[in-house]
């Protein structure tokens, strides 16, 4: 089958960077990002790519390139999907925040709503491909609906997980280590694998495209999250030994990661990992464990979790503890709000949490991140229900200048790698800062021997 219409319903930062970067590689096919949010369709076709929703290096490129010639952004969502022979799910899969499965679950109603959808609109056969991160046996779901409420036609459902990652999702897509297709066997289920396959053929090396079954695809992308976030939690938790014992985390980590078997990717010890993906992904994990009566499984898979709680609050405690064990009214100043640089998304950022434990003790907090407004962090603080919006905004003020920010503060916490902190004037730094003047690198990003050199106290993670 040859495609030429391809439908994205959601356009966030999956749907959005995903089907720009289709486009552009497949100029002879349509493409069409539908999404129910207006504001967020508007601002994807703002005629300056500077204001497209989602920050992403060389994504505005790619999608000046692309846009209003084969890509296009819509609220439509029915046109598309009746257009459409290939039809992507891409909209958000959060934690339930009620009911069964509550604060553990996947909320499946948002892809419910597309299958209905999808099956109320198509009048011919259409593929619907899982694009969001699903439980395992969603598809089984997803059919049941489609094949229940449509007009009989026929639906062949792949598994599609996208494994970008934010900050570097350009360079992702382009160069993919692999991309993962799980369809039916059936000779129906065949030939929709290869139309999917084909699609991608157009820039992604034979060798790197991995067909499967579907179940086999679902659950990988579970796994693959959940082995990244358990590295980062393992190596966590070494770095709170190595604080105790002498060693140095990052020649911990430098160490272990030259033996070939483990590897160097993903052992940076942090502040803890953020995102609106490990911590959900695990926890819906956790619950399918559960739910099957696995509950060595489960109890493996949320320790990692717990050790990610620990670490957030492990870094606001010393905070408060270094600082004489009291920060009420004291100025702390956050570099960094976003869960990694090169991000303007703030989701489960760690930067929420270790506010909200300083808030609890009185302090004071500024915020400079380049790409997060001040909306956004109240929003976020709000979000947890800790505290009235009006005390959130008593707490926390951020700014447009790094250097304002620092201006007066008893200590800095910086929770995001941004690489511009590394080349401030750190001397201009201290001396506007209260003394003695802290820093607390939640990311081990700055040169501790030169800034210690200057005056400050400086305290990193793991050693
Ligand atoms: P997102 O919240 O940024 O975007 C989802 C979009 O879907 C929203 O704009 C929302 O308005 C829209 N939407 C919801 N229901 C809709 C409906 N019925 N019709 C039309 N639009 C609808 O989410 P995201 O970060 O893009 O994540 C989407 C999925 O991809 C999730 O399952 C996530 O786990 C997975 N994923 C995310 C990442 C990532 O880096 N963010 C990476 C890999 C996989
Ligand atoms: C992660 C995965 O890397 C992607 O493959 C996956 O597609 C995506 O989740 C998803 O399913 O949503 P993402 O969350 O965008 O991508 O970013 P990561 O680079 O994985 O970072 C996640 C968090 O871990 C960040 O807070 C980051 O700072 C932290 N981290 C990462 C560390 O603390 N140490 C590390 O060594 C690596």
């Amino acid at each position: 089958m040859k495609i030429t219409k391809i439908c994205c319903i959601g356009a966030g930062y999956v749907g959005g960077p995903t089907m720009a970067v289709i486009a552009q590689k497949c100029p002879e096919i349509q493409v069409t990002v539908v999404d129910l949010n207006e504001e967020r369709i508007a601002a994807w076709n703002d005629t300056d790519t500077a204001n497209i929703p989602i920050y992403e290096p060389g994504l505005d490129v790619i999608v000046a390139e692309a846009r209003g010639r084969n890509l296009f952004f819509s609220t439509n969502v029915d046109k598309a999907i009746d257009e459409a022979q290939i039809i992507f799910i891409s909209v958000n899969t959060p934690t339930k925040t009620y009911g069964k499965g509550k604060g553990m679950a996947a909320d499946l109603k948002y892809i419910e709503l597309c299958a209905r959808q999808i099956a109320r609109v198509a009048k011919d056969n259409k593929i619907v491909v899982e694009k969001s991160t699903l439980p395992v046996r969603t598809a089984e779901a997803i059919k049941s609906i489609l094949d229940n409420t449509g007009n009989g036609v026929q639906f062949q459902i792949l598994s599609n997980p996208e494994f970008l990652a934010e900050g570097t999702a350009v360079t992702d897509l382009l160069h993919p280590d692999r991309i993962l297709i799980g369809g039916d066997p059936s000779e129906e289920g065949k030939k929709a694998i290869q139309a999917l396959v084909d699609v991608y053929s157009n820039w992604v090396p034979a060798a790197k495209i991995l067909t499967t079954n579907v179940w086999s695809s679902e659950l990988s992308k579970l796994t693959a999250n959940a082995f990244l976030a358990q590295r980062i939690s393992s190596i966590n938790a070494m770095s709170e030994l190595c604080e105790k014992t002498g060693a140095d985390v990052n020649e911990v980590a430098k160490a272990i990661g030259m033996d070939s078997r483990i590897g160097s990717k993903f052992l940076k010890a942090s502040v803890g990992f953020g995102g609106s993906c490990f911590q959900k992904d695990i926890l819906n994990l956790v619950y399918i464990a559960k739910s099957y009566g696995l509950n060595a499984v489960a109890d493996y898979w949320e320790q990692v979790i717990i050790m990610n709680d620990h670490q957030k609050r492990r870094f606001s405690n010393s905070i408060v503890q270094t600082l004489y064990n009291t920060v009420s009214d004291k100025k702390i100043t956050f570099l960094g709000w976003a869960f990694k640089k090169d991000t303007n998304d703030t989701r489960e950022s760690a930067a929420i949490y270790v506010a909200d434990d300083l808030i609890n003790e009185h302090a004071k907090i500024a915020v400079y991140d380049p790409k997060v407004s001040n909306k956004k962090i109240l929003g976020d603080l709000n979000y947890l229900e800790t505290r009235n919006a009006e005390a959130n905004a008593n707490s926390v003020r951020s700014f447009l200048d790094p250097y304002e920010a620092c201006q007066q503060a008893h200590a800095i916490a910086i929770l995001t790698e941004w690489d511009e902190f590394i080349h401030y004037d750190w001397q201009k730094i201290y001396d506007s800062m209260q003394k003695p003047a802290f820093i607390f690198d939640g990311r081990n990003l700055l040169n501790g021997p030169e800034l210690k050199a200057i005056g400050f106290v400086y305290q990193a993670i793991g050693s």
